[in-house]
């Protein structure tokens, strides 16, 4: 089993490669890691997550309270919103949230990730909405990030950034890169244009493959009825995503409606 000391320094290894990669300013972001139902490993409020050793770590219960911290340490202002995932996700293991500037940019915009335009986005993320806005530190966040947690494994924060999280320190990780990834190519492929979006057919074939595969983790794919259909795309479902248990096809309405009033602006 990995020591309590190894998970400490895996979070370090993690903040210094969301700061390197520029996925958080100064000292933006935090990280946390399940260790056991009410034991969770987190990072310190206000210090930078890229100069972190394992003496920063603190150690909080299932509620966010401090079990321990090292003097001068106390846990992320943001920890009730990794609470909330570990609450309504009991397959998570670990949570990051971070800044990363184009995923932020398209939460800036209001505008959310829906377009399918390569297959590793597609078959890791599907389509990625945006919570609406709250006020960091208080229940704001959790409460308006609740509703997605059964259906996706990232959200964007609305005007603020992207919260990320998985069965492992690692794959959470790995879900902000693969975010960050899609919203740079749609933001690149935007300025080049628009995007060549994949059909629905290659769509669907996309989500078989996750199917077979049996990846871990929530999906779209998995909830949206076009797929209980045989139709498995939730990119355009036209809203049927709403019936699985949220209104989660509003941003991709809105998202649509925009696009067509830009393009009947040129
Ligand atoms: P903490 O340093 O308190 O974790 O806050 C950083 C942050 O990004 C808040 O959204």
């Amino acid at each position: 089993m990995v020591s309590e000391y190894e998970i400490k320094k895996q979070i370090c290894d993690i903040g210094k490669r969301i700061y390197n990669r520029g996925m958080v300013a100064a000292n933006d972001g935090n990280i946390s890691v399940k260790i056991s139902d009410n034991e969770f490993l987190c990072t310190p409020t206000g210090v930078s997550k890229g100069f972190m050793t394992p003496e920063y770590i603190c150690k909080v219960d299932a509620e966010g309270k401090v079990i321990q911290a090292n003097p001068g340490f106390k846990p992320s202002s943001e920890i009730k919103m990794h609470m909330r995932v570990y609450k309504k996700r009991p397959d998570v293991n670990s949570v990051v949230h971070a800044h990363p500037s184009y995923a932020t940019a398209f939460a800036i915009a209001g505008i959310p990730l829906t377009q399918p335009i390569m297959p590793e986005a597609v078959i890791a993320l599907g389509c990625v909405p945006i919570a609406p806005y709250g006020t960091p530190s208080t229940e704001e966040i959790p409460d308006a990030v609740e509703k997605y947690l059964q259906h996706f494994d990232a959200v964007l924060l609305e005007n603020h950034g992207a919260l990320s999280y998985s069965d492992s320190l690692l794959n959470a990780y790995h879900k902000m890169e693969s975010l960050e990834f899609y919203a740079e190519l749609l933001y690149k492929a935007n300025q080049l244009g628009g995007p060549k979006e994949l059909s629905k057919n290659q769509v669907e074939r996309l989500y078989e493959i996750r199917r077979q595969f049996g990846l871990k983790g929530k999906h779209p794919a998995d909830v949206c009825l076009n797929a209980k259909d045989g139709k498995a795309s939730c990119h355009g479902c036209g809203g049927s995503c709403k019936s699985a248990g949220g209104d989660i096809s509003s941003d991709v309405i809105s998202a649509i409606t925009r696009k067509v009033i830009e393009q009947l602006g040129k």
